[in-house]
């Protein structure tokens, strides 16, 4: 079986924030300027040290080119909520280039890219480069509540549509391919109800990042492995996910 996907290689650099834009009361995107060269593709994420905070804080890339790459992030917690009150011209280390990213040769006619809350953020990157390609894919965004909901305008030129109900709506939107970003249990229930072939990035809990601590590990058809290193994306077929 193959395993994951583009090969990484992390670089650690200094990026000086361009841009802070609030999309929702909870919610802020924001953009970072420097070498963007170790990022080679959507589902890859960085990871930014903080002033005063020991352990960095890990973010999926939204959508980048050769000057910067944009990150979007909910406030949870004293990091994320750090990051929000960040001004432009501010320069934080970055480690960019980590994770493997989606894979955009799936053989798909037809995909759908499924959203999570701010799992939607790497697929704004990958809708990018699948039009390139050729591959025009629709994109539903899913929000438990509407007063939640925001993205659709990151989506510019694609069939956008937001869902309550995940599953519901994409029961009645023609596909024959899955690529989805969201919480573990989500994407897990995806996977058990369609019968597509997918792709899917998970948000778990991590501890040092980087493959050493195994804080994240899971288990797979082919054994352990670490949503940092391994992941954070997998294919539909390396994952234990029927019941
Ligand atoms: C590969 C990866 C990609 C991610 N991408 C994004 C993204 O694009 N946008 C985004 O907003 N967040 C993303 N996250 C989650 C993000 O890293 C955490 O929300 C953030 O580190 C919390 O920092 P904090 O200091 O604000 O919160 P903390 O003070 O550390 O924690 C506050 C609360 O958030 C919870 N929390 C912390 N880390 C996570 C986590 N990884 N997943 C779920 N809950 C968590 C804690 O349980 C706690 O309840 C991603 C995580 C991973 C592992
Ligand atoms: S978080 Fe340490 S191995 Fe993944």
């Amino acid at each position: 079986m193959k395993t994951n996907l583009k090969q990484n290689v992390p670089h650690d650099s200094v990026f000086c924030l361009t841009e802070n834009r609030i999309l929702t009361d909870r919610v802020h995107l924001l953009r970072f300027t420097g070498d963007t060269s170790s990022i080679k593709a959507p589902g890859q994420f960085v990871s930014v040290e903080l002033p005063g905070m020991f352990l960095r804080r890990p973010f999926s890339v939204c959508d980048w080119d050769s000057e910067s790459f944009s990150v979007i992030i909910d406030r949870v917690g004293e990091g994320t909520a750090l990051l929000h009150g960040l001004s432009c011209g501010v320069e934080l280390p970055v480690l960019t280039g980590l994770g493997n990213g989606f894979q955009l040769e799936s053989g798909a006619a037809a995909p759908v890219l499924v959203g999570g809350g701010t799992g939607l953020s790497p697929l704004v990157g990958l809708a990018r480069r699948l039009r390139e390609s050729g591959v025009y894919p629709r994109i539903l965004l899913g929000f438990r509540e509407a007063h939640d909901r925001f993205g659709a305008d990151l989506f510019d030129g694609f069939d956008t549509q937001y869902a309550s109900d995940l599953f519901e709506e994409l029961e009645k939107m023609p596909h024959d391919y899955i690529y989805a970003c969201g919480s573990e249990a989500m994407m897990m229930e995806l996977l058990r109800r369609d019968g597509s072939d997918a792709q899917v990035a998970f948000d778990v809990r991590m501890g040092c990042g980087f493959g050493v601590c195994m804080g994240c590990a899971r288990k797979t058809r082919d054994g352990m492995k670490r949503v940092c290193k391994d992941g954070p994306v997998f294919r539909k077929e390396e994952l234990l996910w029927e019941n």
